[in-house]
């Protein structure tokens, strides 16, 4: 056990910024080596993001958001948690590697937990530790096997997508409502100021028709971070635009997909994007949202 460690609740400062960041880079670079894999060598604006991010959820969530802080006051593990209209949601997770395995995780997950224990859903894109799994089991989440695509935008790959089968339009802030709605729909809350801070760093594209609608999220660095749709054929054409949208060279990752999000698998395979299996979609009171992509913080 450790000599002594205390919890504090996460404040909206620079300097608690570069501490989650800290620990969470070191946690995620032990995993990576352990599998093989290099450590993630992210640029200073992605880095300012995930700052931004981090300060976003100590303002909105203050009950949710904690830092384990060692008897010399380093901060050695932390928990980012969020209540959206009855849906909680993990958005971080991290010990660091020295202080793994004495009990801080737990303590920390026991916070978030109590920060969520009014709400009847629960959702967190689960990493492939077996620690972490172990503590969403016992959490009570079900963990459904996601999927990953990744790839290079060139010719070739737009070249093998089909042409849109109807119009997608840049979003903004005046589709919040349009977007809560869809996140009530599909995933039971809707993600209110996560909006806000989505905004500020992602492109948006958005349908919008008398027959349905939907929206995605699309990261400066390519990802597809979030999509919700009424039906899976405007999911689809969401999908694809966004792959279409992005410019040559561009490294693209579709990640959290489960076996129920097929007509995203469908829409990457036929751009000759790489699929691998890559952690889980744990979820606690629903199933599997759908057609819907989480987002890994926001979910
Ligand atoms: C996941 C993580 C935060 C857990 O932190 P930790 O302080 O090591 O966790 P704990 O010591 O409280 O152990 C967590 C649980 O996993 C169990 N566990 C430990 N090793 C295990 C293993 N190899 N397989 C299965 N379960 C294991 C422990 O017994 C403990 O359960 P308990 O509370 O019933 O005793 C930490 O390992 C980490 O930072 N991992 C890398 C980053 C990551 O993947 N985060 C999750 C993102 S979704």
């Amino acid at each position: 056990m450790m000599e002594r460690m205390i919890l504090r609740q996460l404040r909206d400062t620079e300097e608690d910024a570069e501490a989650v960041r800290t620990v969470a880079s070191a946690a995620f670079d032990t995993s990576r080596a352990l599998r093989g894999e290099p450590a993630a060598d992210w640029p200073p604006d992605r880095l300012a993001r995930i700052d931004s991010r981090n300060r976003h959820l100590a303002r909105t969530d203050p009950g949710g958001c904690w830092l384990a802080v060692d008897d010399v006051g380093m901060p050695v593990g932390t928990v980012l948690s969020t209540r959206r209209e009855g849906t909680w949601g993990l958005a971080l997770f991290a010990v660091l590697p020295r202080a793994q395995r004495r009990g801080i995780g737990r303590e920390l997950m026991a916070a978030a937990l109590l920060y969520g224990r009014a709400c009847l859903r629960g959702i967190i894109c689960g990493s492939r530790d077996p620690r972490a799994a172990a503590t969403y089991r016992r959490a009570g989440f079900t963990l459904h096997p996601a999927m990953r695509l990744r790839g290079t935008v060139d010719k070739e790959l737009k070249a093998r997508l089909p042409s849109l089968d109807g119009a997608v339009h840049e979003g903004t802030a005046r589709h919040r409502d349009l977007m809560d709605s869809l996140d009530r729909r599909t995933r039971g809350g809707a993600h209110g100021p996560d909006h806000e801070e989505m905004l500020r760093h992602s492109r948006l594209l958005v349908v919008d028709e008398l027959t349905g609608s939907g929206y995605c999220y699309i990261g400066a660095d390519g990802d597809v971070e979030l999509l919700a749709a009424t039906s899976r054929r405007l999911a689809g054409r969401l999908l694809t635009a966004a792959l279409l949208s992005l410019p040559e060279g561009a490294e693209v990752a579709v990640e959290n997909l489960t076996a129920e999000q097929e007509w995203a698998v469908d829409v990457g395979l036929a751009a000759g994007l790489e699929l691998s299996n890559a952690g889980y979609v744990c979820l606690r009171g629903m199933r599997p949202p759908s057609p819907y992509i989480p987002s890994g913080a926001f979910l």
